[in-house]
C-alpha cells in the first residue's frame, strides 16, 4: 500500500504531475477536483452543492468532501493511490489518517509543489483541460499536438469556469492558508518533501520521484 499526497496551491501542477507519479508507482490517481467537476456536469445533488462553493473559489465543507473522497479511496485504492487535491484542511488530513489507520495504513509521503502565487495566476489564464477526462494543457507552455484537442482521448479542450482571474485570486486567498496547515501536519510527521515547481514539467517530475525515494527525515 502506497499512499502519496500531492500538495500545492491552485495551479501548482498537481493534476499535471499526478499521472506520472501514479504510473511510476502503478497505482490510480484520485483527484478531488475531477470528482467534483464530474458531479457538477452530471447535475447530481453533490454537484449542485459543490458548484455553489467552487464557482466562488471556496472550499466545499469538510464533511461533504471527506465522505465522498474516503468512499473513493476504499473502492479504488486497493494497492495505494496518488491523492490530488485531498486533504485540503487539517480536519481532512486527520480524517484521512483515521480512515487509513483502521486498516493499519498511513500516508507514506506528502509532496509539496512550491510555486509563487503571482506565477500561478498567469498559468491559470492559459490552462485548458480536456472535456472527457480533465487531462491538463497550457496554451503557452504545454500545448496539445492538435490545437484544442486532447492528445490522449481526442476530446475538446475547455477552460475551467473557476480559472477566471477574480475566482483564481479568491481561490488563492481562501485555500492557501489551510494548505499551509496541511503541509505543517505532514512536516511534523516527518513525511513532507518540497519540490521547486518553477522548472520544466519533466524537471518537476524527476524531483518528485527522487523525493518519493528519499528516506531522510524532513
Ligand atoms: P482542484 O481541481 O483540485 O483545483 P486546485 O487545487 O485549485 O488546483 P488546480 O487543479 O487548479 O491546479 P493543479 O495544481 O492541478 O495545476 P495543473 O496541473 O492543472 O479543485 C477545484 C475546486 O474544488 C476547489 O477550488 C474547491 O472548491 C473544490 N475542492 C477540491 N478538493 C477539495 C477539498 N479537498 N476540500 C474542499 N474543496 C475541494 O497546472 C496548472 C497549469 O500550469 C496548466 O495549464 C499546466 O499545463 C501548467 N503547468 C503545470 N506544470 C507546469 C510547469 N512546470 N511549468 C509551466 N506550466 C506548468
Ligand atoms: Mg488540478
Amino acid at each position: 500500500m502506497s499512499i502519496i499526497v500531492l500538495l500545492g496551491a491552485p495551479g501548482a501542477g498537481k493534476g499535471t504531475q499526478a499521472p506520472t507519479l501514479a504510473n511510476h508507482l502503478d497505482v490510480p490517481v484520485l483527484a478531488s477536483g475531477d470528482l467534483l467537476r464530474a458531479a457538477v456536469a452530471a447535475g447530481t445533488p453533490l454537484g449542485l452543492e459543490a458548484d455553489r462553493y467552487m464557482s466562488r473559489g471556496q472550499l466545499i465543507p469538510d464533511d461533504t468532501i471527506v465522505k465522498i473522497f474516503l468512499d473513493q479511496l476504499r473502492s479504488r485504492a486497493r494497492n495505494g493511490a496518488v491523492l490530488d487535491g485531498f486533504p485540503r484542511t487539517r480536519a481532512q488530513a486527520e480524517a484521512l489518517d483515521r480512515a487509513l489507520a483502521e486498516h493499519g495504513d498511513k500516508v507514506d509521503r506528502a509532496l509539496y509543489i512550491a510555486v509563487p502565487l503571482d506565477d500561478l495566476v498567469v498559468r491559470m489564464a492559459s490552462r485548458r483541460i480536456c472535456e472527457a477526462n480533465g487531462h491538463v494543457y497550457n496554451v503557452a507552455t504545454n500545448p496539445p499536438q492538435t490545437p484544442n484537442q486532447c492528445d490522449i482521448d481526442g476530446s475538446p479542450l475547455i477552460q475551467r469556469p473557476d480559472d477566471e482571474e477574480a475566482t483564481v485570486r479568491a481561490r488563492m486567498a481562501q485555500q492557501v492558508p489551510p494548505l499551509e496547515d496541511v503541509a505543517e501536519h505532514y512536516r511534523s510527521a516527518g513525511i513532507l518533501r518540497t519540490v521547486e515547481g518553477r522548472q520544466s514539467i519533466e524537471g518537476v517530475s524527476g524531483d518528485l520521484i527522487a523525493a518519493l525515494e528519499d528516506g531522510a527525515p524532513a
